[in-house]
């Protein structure tokens, strides 16, 4: 972290912090849009992330300040069960209220958050924020949470109090990563495998589209439903709790009964995503990066095409990707409409890399892209220098 956040903590609340908390954001190396259908998923936490500072006040408040955004709150414990309009402090404010409501007793705290995601980028800072949060309430009261439980918490947040209805990959990957290690999980039993991620003469470079998100929550809850749909229609002739429990072969022998052809792409985007997730846990392990990079353009077409997330940004990231020698896999990342873009690329050549997708990028989109080489990180811990 580039910034002091001691120094600015002492700055905004005149006293020291107690303790300092790092947890990270996450990519998602393939199986998009899965988590919410129970099938398999591939993430791993960033270096990139969310610091947060505390400390104990004496007046029955939470005050949350951040360095990333202008507008600071405080909040009464007996109202802590209230959203403030649309502001970033509803995350925070939605995991204290989760652990008040479960009995914990917790009051006047003091929070300084500076993030180094850039928002709304696709590489969960919501997340991140939430997991910040309830890390280090569990940490510093030691209230005895176990980490699922910490995700589920801060899923429920998300969902209930946020108002999305995403799945769980997000919450869980910030939680449970490993450096240098991609989390295989599975959505339904929440069964988990850490797999090596050697990326051997290749970076994974993160490429930010820069387009803002709006109207994508929106977006991404008509998604949920098309899919809920699907179900619905495939439960006529079969018993399912999820669409990942068909392959799809499987699939292929009952989609007639879908004849909405928007439902039956979204359907059949999540079918194979989910078996291209098996594919691509066995070429990782296997050390096969060049089919596990034909995986990746593979998803990002079925998500252009079939899940229609993509847009204009991330298909002019990734075809550049494709045309350029020393790329080898490229994909959108998370809930797409903007955000990230993902691509395995030829160690050395990121200067190259970034001059060339920059000239491209500003031509077709007229503005820049942002492109980061990143690490894969570890989960949340405490900052102890
Ligand atoms: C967002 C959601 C996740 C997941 C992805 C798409 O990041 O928060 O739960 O659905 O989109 O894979």
């Amino acid at each position: 972290m580039n910034i002091n956040l001691q120094e600015k903590f002492a700055e905004q609340y005149h006293k020291k912090a107690d303790a300092i908390y790092f947890t990270p954001g996450r990519v998602n190396l393939i199986g998009e849009h899965i988590d919410y259908n129970g099938g398999l998923v591939m993430p791993c936490a960033i270096s990139l992330g969310t610091w947060v500072a505390i400390a104990p006040n004496n007046d029955n408040k939470f005050r949350f300040k951040s360095l990333n955004f202008d507008v600071q709150t405080a909040v009464p414990s007996n109202t802590i069960n209230e959203k403030d309009g649309n502001l970033w402090a509803n995350y925070p404010i939605g995991v204290i209220n989760e652990f008040i409501k479960d009995g914990k007793e917790i009051n006047g705290l003091d929070f300084l958050f500076y993030g180094n995601i850039p928002i709304g980028s696709g590489l969960s800072s919501s997340a991140s924020i939430e997991i910040a949060t309830a890390y280090a309430l569990n940490t510093y009261f030691n209230l005895g949470y176990d980490k699922l439980t910490l995700v589920k918490i801060a899923k429920s947040v998300e969902n209930d109090f946020i108002g999305l209805n995403s799945g769980i990959m997000d919450q869980f990957a910030v939680t449970f990563g490993e450096k240098n290690k991609a989390i295989v999980l599975d959505c339904e039993t929440l069964k988990y495998k850490m797999v090596d991620v050697d990326l051997g003469n290749y970076v994974l470079a993160i490429i930010n589209t820069n387009r803002s998100r709006e109207l994508a929550d929106s977006k991404y809850n008509e998604r949920v439903a098309e899919c809920q749909t699907a179900l619905k229609l495939l439960n006529e002739e079969i018993n399912l709790r999820y669409l990942c429990e068909l392959t799809a072969e499987k699939f292929a022998l009952h989609s007639h009964v879908i004849t909405d052809k928007t439902i039956l792409n979204r359907a059949t985007h999540v079918v194979k995503e989910n078996d291209r997730v098996h594919l691509a846990a066995k070429t990782l392990n296997g050390g096969d990066l060049t089919a596990f990079g034909r995986l990746m353009y593979a998803s990002h077409e079925s998500l252009r095409t079939l899940y229609e997330v993509s847009g204009k940004e991330l298909d002019t990231i990734v075809d550049f990707c494709a045309g350029y020698n020393h790329v080898i896999g490229a994909r959108m990342t998370g809930a797409g409409f903007g955000g990230c873009a993902i691509a395995l690329l030829e160690k050395g050549f990121e200067e190259d890399f970034a001059k060339h997708l920059t000239d491209y990028y500003v031509d077709k989109i007229g503005y820049p892209a942002a492109i980061y080489v990143s690490g894969i990180g570890s989960g949340p811990y405490l900052i102890t220098d």
